[in-house]
């Protein structure tokens, strides 16, 4: 296990009802004036606006609203969002949505302190040295925002999609009640789903040795997700497995599972090419890619994915044939991903051929050598390989 440092300051309420403490949470934290920034209008719809609306006047909060976040968040609403809260002189953001709504609302929160362009600190050109408060209020179980470091937001110009990762990204507190996730239509439970166990992947496949404690939770968050995602895709208002997957969303990505061990992330950054220039949600992105990546690389340990295979799958190591195990693993991930009607082709969701080399180029690659992942360092000409293996 690698020295490590691990601080993951986001409070956390957790339970039926806890949204409605909102109003008052915020007071105590100092907050004068509040955006509350939200999605396309499901929170309209289920009557959560309403209820939080409701909590910040009972609190004597005051609030300007900034609705319209899409998924994949457009860096054009966000410099919308650092433009009013500077007019308004808004102090603390509160988030009400999914990672597509934390996400810029973390952005704004960057960009409030900042005189340049806020999309240097996406591009690389800067970094955030200062942030202003964010709460969240969660409704969908994915990409857990609520407790990371990250921030993903799209430029449209150019439909670049990049991450910017530092700790000024985490929230202040998350309010997670998996009630408000009853109304969540099918296809974002399973793409939720694939986005939380992604990140644990992301994190698994790792060199690094003697990682025994972190391994067996990640793998256990792995088997969670997988046992109830599918009660949550038949009936998302089934209270039990949806709380089990909305505390997985949490912890799958503050990264107590990826202390202690080099990282790997090839498939995320893979992906984030691919929901940037076509606008899939990043969730069936993740389950077309990493398919993909695990057959063009898993020969680079093929121990690890026998314990992937018999940790998560409980399928039996044969001594004989290592490699037909690891590919049994691939192939129950892939059949678990079927089950909820995720896409494991790009061909499904009707991308060819024609851009998968300008894809495979632009595909960011943080290693100082111009290759990407912390498992199998792999260049644009492997990326190019994988989105042709995942066509
Ligand atoms: O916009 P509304 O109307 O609210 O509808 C949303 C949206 O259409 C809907 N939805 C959410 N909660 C609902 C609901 N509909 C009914 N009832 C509810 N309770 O679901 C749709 C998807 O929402 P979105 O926020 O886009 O989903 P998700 O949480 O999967 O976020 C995806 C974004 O997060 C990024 C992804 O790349 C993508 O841009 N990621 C962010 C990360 C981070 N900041 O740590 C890490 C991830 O790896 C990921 O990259
Ligand atoms: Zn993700």
């Amino acid at each position: 296990m690698l020295n490590f440092e691990f601080l993951s300051p986001t409070k956390i309420f957790f339970g039926r009802g806890v949204e409605n403490q909102v109003g008052d949470l915020l007071k105590q934290y100092g907050a004068t004036k509040v955006l509350l920034h939200y999605g396309g209008g499901s929170v309209k719809r289920t009557g959560l606006f309403d209820r939080v609306v409701d909590s910040l006047k009972a609190a004597g909060v005051e609030f300007v609203e900034l609705g319209g976040v899409k998924p994949n968040p457009r860096l054009s609403l966000v410099y919308e969002g650092i433009k009013l809260c500077k007019e308004t002189g808004v102090d603390f953001l509160l988030a009400v949505g999914g990672g597509s709504v934390i996400d810029s609302t973390k952005a704004i929160a960057h960009g409030l302190q900042y005189d340049g362009d806020v999309w240097d600190f996406f591009c690389g050109k800067a970094t955030v040295q200062k942030s202003t408060p964010v709460a969240t209020i969660l409704t969908i179980p994915a990409a857990g925002s609520e407790g990371s470091n990250s921030c993903v937001i799209t430029n449209e110009n150019g439909n670049i999609k990049r991450g910017c990762s530092t700790e000024l990204n985490r929230p202040v507190f998350s309010l997670l009640n998996p009630e408000l996730c009853a109304t969540l239509p099918k296809n974002q439970v399973a793409n939720g789903a694939s986005d939380i166990i992604a990140h644990a992947m992301e994190r698994y496949f790792t060199n690094t040795t003697n990682v025994d404690i972190t391994d067996r939770l990640t793998e256990g968050l792995i088997r969670t997700v997988m046992e109830n995602a599918p009660k949550c895709y038949k009936d998302p208002s089934d209270y039990e497995p949806m709380a089990q997957l909305v505390w997985c969303s949490t912890l799958a990505h503050n990264n107590i599972l990826g202390v202690g061990r080099v990282q790997d992330w090839a498939s995320h950054n893979i992906e984030h090419e691919l929901s940037g220039v076509y606008d899939i949600p990043h969730g069936a992105g993740l389950s077309i890619i990493f398919p993909a990546w695990m057959k063009y690389n898993y020969k680079h340990d093929i121990p690890r994915f026998c314990q992937f295979a018999n940790k998560v799958f409980d399928i039996t190591i044969d001594p004989f044939d290592m490699e037909g195990t690891a590919l049994k693993a691939i192939d129950a991930l892939e059949k678990w991903y079927k089950s909820l009607d995720l896409p494991t082709r790009l061909s499904e969701v009707g991308i060819g051929e024609d851009r998968l080399m300008e894809m495979a180029n632009n595909v960011k690659k943080p290693n100082g050598d111009g290759t990407i992942g912390g498992f199998v360092k792999l260049s644009s000409e492997d990326c190019y390989n994988i989105y042709k293996l995942a066509l």
